[in-house]
This record gives structure tokens, C-alpha cells and sequence, in this order.
């Protein structure tokens, strides 16, 4: 379907365009059908990628979502943090899909200190993080005190890795500014690393270099697809801080960890509509009945925490924005049948801010987002499209619908998703 996009012989990346969840996942799949690799470059166990086959539905948080497909090459890349109980579990996935793993000895790992920390953080009055450890692990890799894979080979390097400037007496001491909080024992460096070594032997026959691996399939001018976690606009830089992820989001994420500049297309996938979990300004947020119906008719619940997601109508601003910081070149635009049931539908074309329109070369900070005033454009819904199989052949006000993202967030709509499973998309 969308195989023409190889022929440029670069890799090629996909990306969240809006807060996460937009459904990265099934793109993944069809694209990795004809990948030589398939790399997930950023985040951790903190995402949920959902994929059905056959009314089969697989969530993988961790490896891409390439796993799934028999014969596959799958990477984890250094820049994602790696918590290693999913990481088993999804071996597991990967070994029953008969596809391959890759994991490099460079990437960070989630332990147990982490996610103590991110528990008492949120504890007492956090982000509405996903409690996986993702904000801790990435401040120690930025503090160049990650405990790596590769540590993994031998438990001497590994207590050194946890001790060397004294990192875990520093951090057991930091756990008493919790004191007053009623939460589970920090726990002890020997528990520590008896944790980590139980993953030891899943872990160590699928170490490599992925960079390069990365690095000679290009030469080589193999198919190398990378898969984004989240979305742009929780990414470190771009995104509204402090409510965001801890890893760089955009295609930036990808040239960081594996030196790629160039893309065949970095395609940033959107819902039809917007979601977010956790806190954090939300602009077309709706927060009366239509964002509930919209919730129960699109399954708006987090594939990694089970959390309602909060539900609005389309941004287009936070799209644009999303597209010029990610290095977006295309769109897909998911879960179109999701407003099906809507008799209206709504899409923010520009923000009113402090009195004015918003110009577009505006930065979307916090302040903008938690005070920006939405302009609405309307269509009149339209009925069942999950038969569609090309744009085409959509009802015409879903056209004008997908027209107007089109023109406002200034790319190409390669595909839309009109239904859960894989073949439900219209070209
Ligand atoms: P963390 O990444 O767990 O530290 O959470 C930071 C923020 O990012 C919170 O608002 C989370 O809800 C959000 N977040 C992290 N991963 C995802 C995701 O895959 N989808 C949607 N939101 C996410």
C-alpha cells in the first residue's frame, strides 16, 4: 500500500504528530512488510503500540512493532530506555512470531531505582507520568550514569556501573526526601542487581551494534524503517514542558542515535481527532459528553496504563506545529471511523492568543497552549466508512474533512484509517 515510499532508497521514519497514541503501530506493519530493519529509536515501555490481525489484537510497548511479522529484523537502539521485564515478554511475542531481535549493548536500562523514583515523584504531586521509570532513566543517561545492556555480561561491571561516583549512595540518600510518603522499601543495591542479572540470559544472545548494523544497511541501501514512541508534542525540546516524555520525539531522535540525516519520508501519523493522557494543556480538549462518546466509540483508554485518555476535536495548530518541529514530510490520519457516529464535526484552524491570532511561526510553549483560544471550522458528519478503501470513496464531507488538514497542516495524506484492522485503510 505504501510501498512506493522505498523507492527513494532512504530509510524511512515514523513519528507521532500529536501527544502519543495516534496509532504509529499499524503503520509500522504495513511498512515493515517489505523493511530490511525495523528500529525503534526513542522512549521506553512508557508506549503502547496496538496492532490487529485477524480480530488478534498484539500491544507492544517496547520492541517496534515489527515483531509481530515472521521474519522480521527488529532493533532496540540506544536511545530507547529498556525496562527488562516487558522486554521479556516481548521476546516472547517476537520468538512465537518467529521474527528476529537486536538489541543494543549501549542501551540503557529501566531498574528498579527508576521506578521508585518516577512512583514517589508522582506520589506527591507529579506530571501524570506512565510510572514506568522513563523520566529517571533518562536523566542518569543525560548524568552519563546509565547502567547499560552490556553491563549485563558480568555482575562485577555491573556493581560498578551502579556505584562508580557513588551513584547508588547518592540516590538512596535522595530517596529520604520521600520519607514522608508511604511507599514501598528503596530498594538495596544487592536487590538491585540480583533483578537485573534474573534478565541475563534473555538478554545477552541478542546484543549488538546496531549503529552499525544501521550504518552498513544503508550503505548497502537496504530498507531501514525507524518507529517513533509518543509523539512530537511530548518530545523533551518541543514539546510543552514540563508536561512531557524525557526522549527526543521528532526525527532529530533518530539523527542523535544513529547519525541519519536523510529520509525517504518521515511520516507523522494523527488521529482524526485528539487525545492525551496525563496533564498538561489540551486546548480542544471537550470535556462534556461528546468527548465520552468520542472516548467509548474510539476506545480512547491507554494501551500501557489503562488510563481514559482525555478527548477533543482535531488541532490542526498543534498538528502544523507538530509537522515543522518533527521534520514531518507526510501525514496519516487515523481512526477516521471514529466520527462516524457525530453528527458534527469540529477542527481548530488557528488559536486566539491574548487577543490576536496566533501567527504560525509562533512557538506552541506551555502559556500558549493553557491559554490559547481555539477558532472552529465544522462539517457535517458522515455515515459508515469502514468499507473505503480509497479516499476516494469516502462521503464528501469526510474529503473536505481530510482537505482541510491537508491545506492547514500544509503536507500530503498518504492514508487514512477507517477501522481497527489491518486492511481498513483508504488510499
Ligand atoms: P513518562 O514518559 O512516563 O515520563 O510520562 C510523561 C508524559 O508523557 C505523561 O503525560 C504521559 O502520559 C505521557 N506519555 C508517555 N508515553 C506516552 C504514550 O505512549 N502515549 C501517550 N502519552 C504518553
Amino acid at each position: 500500500m505504501l510501498s512506493h515510499l522505498w523507492n527513494s532508497k532512504k530509510p524511512l521514519a515514523v513519528l507521532g504528530a500529536q501527544w502519543g497514541d495516534e496509532g504509529k503501530g499499524r503503520v509500522v506493519d504495513h511498512l515493515a512488510e517489505h523493511a530490511d530493519y525495523v528500529v525503534r529509536f526513542n522512549g521506553g515501555a512508557n508506549a503502547g503500540h496496538t496492532i490487529i490481525v485477524d480480530g488478534k489484537k498484539t500491544v507492544t510497548h517496547l520492541l517496534p512493532s515489527g515483531i509481530i511479522r515472521e521474519g522480521s529484523k527488529n532493533i532496540l537502539g540506544p536511545g530507547v530506555v529498556c525496562s527488562l521485564d516487558v522486554l521479556r515478554q516481548e521476546l516472547a511475542i517476537a520468538e512465537r512470531c518467529k521474527a528476529q531481535v537486536l538489541l543494543d549493548r549501549s542501551t540503557p536500562i529501566v531498574h528498579s531505582i527508576h521506578q521508585w523514583f518516577d512512583a514517589a515523584r508522582e506520589s506527591s504531586g507529579g506530571i501524570g507520568t506512565t510510572k514506568r521509570g522513563i523520566g529517571p532513566a533518562y536523566e542518569d543517561m543525560a548524568a552519563r550514569r546509565s547502567v547499560r545492556l552490556g553491563d549485563m555480561t558480568n555482575v562485577n561491571k555491573l556493581r560498578k556501573a551502579l556505584t562508580d561516583s557513588h551513584y547508588y549512595r547518592e540516590r538512596a540518600a535522595a530517596s529520604k526526601a520521600y520519607s514522608h510518603i508511604d511507599l514501598p522499601p528503596f530498594p538495596s543495591l544487592d536487590e538491585v542487581i540480583h533483578n537485573i542479572m534474573s534478565y541475563r540470559d534473555d538478554v545477552l544472545p541478542y546484543l549488538c551494534d546496531s549503529r552499525e548494523i544501521v550504518y552498513t544497511a544503508l550503505l548497502r541501501e537496504q530498507k531501514v524503517l525507524f518507529e517513533g514512541g509518543q509523539g512530537v508534542m511530548l518530545d523533551v525540546f518541543g514539546g510543552s514542558a514540563p508536561h512531557t516524555t524525557s526522549s527526543l520525539c521528532t526525527a532529530a531522535g533518530i539523527s542523535a542515535t544513529f547519525g541519519c540525516y536523510q529520509f525517504g519520508a518521515v511520516i507523522g501519523v494523527s488521529k482524526a481527532y485528539t487525545t492525551r493522557v496525563g496533564d498538561g494543556p489540551f486546548p480542544t480538549e471537550l470535556k462534556t459528553d461528546l468527548g465520552d462518546k468520542i472516548r467509548q466509540h474510539g476506545q480512547e483508554f491507554g494501551a500501557t496504563t489503562g488510563r481514559p485518555r482525555r478527548c477533543g476535536w482535531l488541532d490542526l495548530i498543534a498538528l502544523r506545529y507538530a509537522v515543522r518541529m518533527g521534520g514531518i514530510t507526510h501525514l496519516m490520519i487515523t481512526k477516521l471511523d471514529t466520527l462516524s457516529v457525530l453528527n458534527w464535526v469540529y477542527a481548530c484552524y488557528a488559536y486566539k492568543f491574548e487577543n490576536k491570532k496566533l501567527h504560525h511561526s509562533d512557538t506552541l510553549t506551555s502559556r500558549v497552549l493553557r491559554e490559547a483560544e481555539p477558532l472552529w471550522s465544522e462539517w457535517n458528519g458522515w455515515n459508515d466508512i469502514s468499507h473505503c478503501r480509497k479516499i476516494a470513496e469516502l462521503p464528501i464531507q469526510a474529503i473536505e474533512y481530510l482537505r482541510f488538514i491537508k491545506t492547514v497542516a500544509d503536507r500530503p495524506i498518504l492514508a487514512v484509517g477507517v477501522g481497527p484492522e489491518r486492511h481498513q485503510v483508504a488510499v
